[in-house]
């Protein structure tokens, strides 16, 4: 893969989760090519060791390890493997996160003729709170576990957060509230970190077709849902991003040359679309 930066992260070892999945598993590859020691993690297993694979296939250095993030004893084992095979951890990517049917509503706005729909007020919070646990929780449990190994050293965590942490889409407030919360979870971690040579950002991708939103954008049958067609006229790029594209803003921020005084930003890579008012 043609990679857009240069960015040397020669035997850098790199932890990344939600890497089994669409748009971390392209990190993963990007990260190996900069020539770092990467270390696959994923609830799927079987997801992770196929991106591992692939990456030693090409030569590169990763290994696939199984962890549920929001299990604080998954997480210890994990550190433990990684730590015996690749070292201790210099960059961390908290990737694993999402959205859940349990946290979306049927309806954009609430309409009391309207009956037999999930609407706002039968979200069962439970719900609702797993969305905010696998989203914020998660990131922060894997970092306290993986960042412990950056002090008296230096180190780099980066967050992956959303379009709608700027201003919440409609049906999902579970997870427009859950990625608000990783925004403003990666502002206070790099000022608290921000000493100890460690810093930490975020990229905030628009619209990306993955396994968690294909089917609110597409119908079964792969013909566009009345969503997509709002959120490409409110792209003024018009179209949905591909996850390469991601790429140049991620490896910018991992950068410690190009991106050494760059702390706690929240980057959006989103085709305009939190620029665009809709007029
Ligand atoms: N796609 C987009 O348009 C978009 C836009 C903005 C932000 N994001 C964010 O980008 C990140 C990557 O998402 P994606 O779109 O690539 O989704 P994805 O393909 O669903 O990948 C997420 C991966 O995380 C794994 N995972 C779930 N729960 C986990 C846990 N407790 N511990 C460890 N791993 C877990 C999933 O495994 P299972 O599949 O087995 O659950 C999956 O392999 C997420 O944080 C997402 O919120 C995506």
């Amino acid at each position: 893969m043609k990679l857009p930066l240069n960015v040397n992260l020669k035997d850098k070892v790199t932890v990344i989760t939600g890497a089994g999945g669409v748009l971390c598993s392209a990190f993963a590859e990007a990260l190996a090519q900069c020539g770092a020691k990467v270390a696959v993690l994923d609830i799927n297993a079987e997801a992770a060791q196929k991106v591992a694979d692939r990456i030693t296939e090409k030569g590169d250095t990763a290994i696939a390890v199984p962890v549920n993030c929001l299990d604080a004893e998954s997480l210890k084992a994990a550190h433990a493997i990684v730590a015996e095979k690749l070292g201790p951890c210099d960059i961390l990517i908290n990737g694993a996160g999402g959205n859940n049917p349990r946290g979306t509503t049927d309806d954009e706005q609430f309409d009391a003729a309207v009956e037999g729909i999930k609407t706002f007020f039968d979200l069962d919070p439970a719900g609702v709170r797993f969305v905010f646990d696998l989203n914020v929780i998660a990131a922060l449990m894997t970092t306290q576990v993986f960042a412990r190994d950056m002090i008296g050293r230096s180190g780099n965590i980066l967050n992956i957060s959303s379009m709608n942490a700027f201003r919440p889409l409609t049906k999902i407030p579970a997870y427009s509230g859950a990625k608000a919360a990783v925004s403003n979870f990666t502002q206070w971690l790099a000022t608290y970190l921000a000493k100890s040579g460690i810093r930490v950002n975020a990229i905030a991708p628009g619209f990306f077709v993955t396994n968690q939103n294909r089917a609110l954008l597409f119908t079964e049958d792969g013909k566009p849902t009345a969503r997509t067609g709002k959120i490409l006229a409110a792209t003024p790029m018009n179209r949905f991003g591909e996850a390469d594209e991601l790429l140049g803003a991620f490896l910018f921020l991992l950068d410690d040359g190009a991106a050494s005084f760059i702390t706690g930003v929240v980057l959006p890579v989103d085709g305009g679309f939190s620029a665009y008012s809709g007029v």
